[in-house]
């Protein structure tokens, strides 16, 4: 139905929908959205109005006239009866209520205050060691593949392996779990993502509904036993009386899995690709590794593993002059964002060294400001560092293959070898 939807709103003309179905836009999205950004502040499609400038991305993300979800808003019809559909007799999911990311203030604040306080910068930060080793235990397996088998599929044999490792560690899975854990993550990240195929749809829920199942059980363990991992302390968390109900921590589990699964292969694939096609960035790095921090933000802003998100209009509102009307959709593209050259100068260039590449929006910003932003650069320095230094010649083998996904931007299969 999403298809459909989407195909009818392409023949007329729309803008999102292009984005989406047009397979070049796919491909490259940036030419489009420089276009989008000089026809003006917001501009309106059948359905949504549309943001790349990075002011405007910014003050729609931040505006308290805009909401997470569009609720009993007087939403467009075709959108409407989509969510009518689509809800019937669903589990809870990472991206329904009470998920966070769903979620308006009152409520949100008191999901943020809860976990907020479990993952601080200083608990993330705690965990470089094991992501180191993680990295480690990864890339001597990647080398025994290698010597196996010859090339490998970066994507497939350690981008999608460091993440779903991390989140396991975080949310205390134990390692006879953890393959199940992966096939979950893997088929649940596409929740993310719009227009799925009925057979993506099925896979989704299937995945969602034994992935409920076995976290029930997972409290009720670490109820009885905690561990000094990170949801072990949310599940007993109850200072000021204040503790995530059952179906709270469900949604917020599910949502660690499926924010932070795909985004963080999404990050690890595309550095790599861009570090092996830029090869006078990557001596930069080599020359100062204290250079990678700063590396990891200027993949975010050249290429977000989150290309879009959406904020539907609580009340009449005007936004850079543009009046919008309660229930519209506006689609901030963040990626868009990310290339705008009133912030970004010469922003279409991949400069690892760039001063204020820290400024993009791949995060997004306001209350919804990604909850694993620490964690995603922890990853994304140590995984890409880890890499390269451990491989110095790691080089393409073939073509990067792009994912078919269109909020998630990345690839799907990146072909190396890891020696001459
Ligand atoms: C929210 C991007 C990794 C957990 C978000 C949002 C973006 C984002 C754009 C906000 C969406 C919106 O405003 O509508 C990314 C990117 C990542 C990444 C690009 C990797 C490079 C992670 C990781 C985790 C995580 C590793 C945790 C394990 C979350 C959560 C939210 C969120 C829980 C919801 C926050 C809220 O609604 O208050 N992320 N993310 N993300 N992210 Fe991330």
């Amino acid at each position: 139905l999403m298809r459909l939807g989407i195909t009818a709103a392409a023949r007329r003309g729309d803008t999102q929908a292009r984005l989406f179905l047009d397979p070049a836009i796919r491909e490259d999205p940036y030419p489009f959205y420089h276009q989008v950004r000089r026809t003006g502040a917001l501009v309106r499609g059948h359905l949504m109005w549309s943001a790349t400038r990075h002011d405007v991305v910014t003050e729609v993300l931040r505006g308290d006239a805009f909401s997470v979800h569009p609720g009993t808003l007087p939403v467009p019809r075709p959108i409407a009866l989509l969510r009518r559909l689509s809800r019937r007799g669903k589990p809870i999911g990472p991206i329904d209520p009470p998920s966070m990311l769903v979620t308006d203030p009152p409520e949100h604040t008191r999901y943020r205050r809860l976990v907020v306080k479990v993952f601080t910068t200083r608990a993330i930060e705690g965990l470089r060691p094991q992501v180191e080793r993680h990295c480690d235990v990864l890339l001597d397996e990647l080398g025994r593949d290698a010597a196996r088998r010859g090339p490998v599929d970066l994507v497939a044999h350690y981008a999608s392996l460091l993440p779903v490792t991390v989140i396991a560690e975080i949310l205390g899975v134990p390692p006879q779990s953890r393959q199940r854990f992966l096939d979950w993550g893997s088929a649940i990240s596409p929740a993310l993502d719009l227009g799925l195929s009925l057979g993506q749809y099925h896979r989704v829920e299937t995945a969602i509904q034994q992935l409920n199942v076995w976290l029930r059980g997972h409290f009720a363990r670490l109820r009885a036993d905690p561990g000094d991992d990170l949801l072990s302390q949310l599940v007993h968390q109850d200072s000021n009386g204040e503790r995530l109900t059952e179906d709270e921590l469900v949604a917020l589990a599910g949502l660690l899995m499926a924010a932070g699964f795909e985004t963080t292969v999404n990050l690890l694939g595309t550095g790599t690709a861009l570090l092996l096609a830029h090869p006078e960035q990557l001596a930069l790095l080599r020359a100062e590794p204290r250079r990678w921090p700063n590396a990891v933000e200027e993949i975010l802003r050249y290429d977000a593993p989150v290309q879009t998100t959406a904020r539907y209009c609580r009340s009449d509102t005007e936004v850079a002059g543009v009046r919008l009307r309660q229930g519209e959709i506006v689609v901030p593209m963040l990626g868009g964002a990310n290339r705008d050259p009133a912030v970004f100068a010469d922003p279409d260039r991949f400069d690892v060294t760039r001063g204020n590449a820290r400024d993009h929006l791949a995060f997004s910003s306001g209350a919804h400001y990604c909850l694993g932003a620490s964690l995603a650069r922890l990853e994304g320095e140590i995984g890409l560092r880890s890499l390269f230094e451990r491989y110095p010649d790691l080089a393409l083998d073939g073509a990067p293959r792009r994912r078919s996904t269109r909020v998630l931007r990345g690839y799907d299969h990146l072909p190396v070898r890891l020696r001459p």
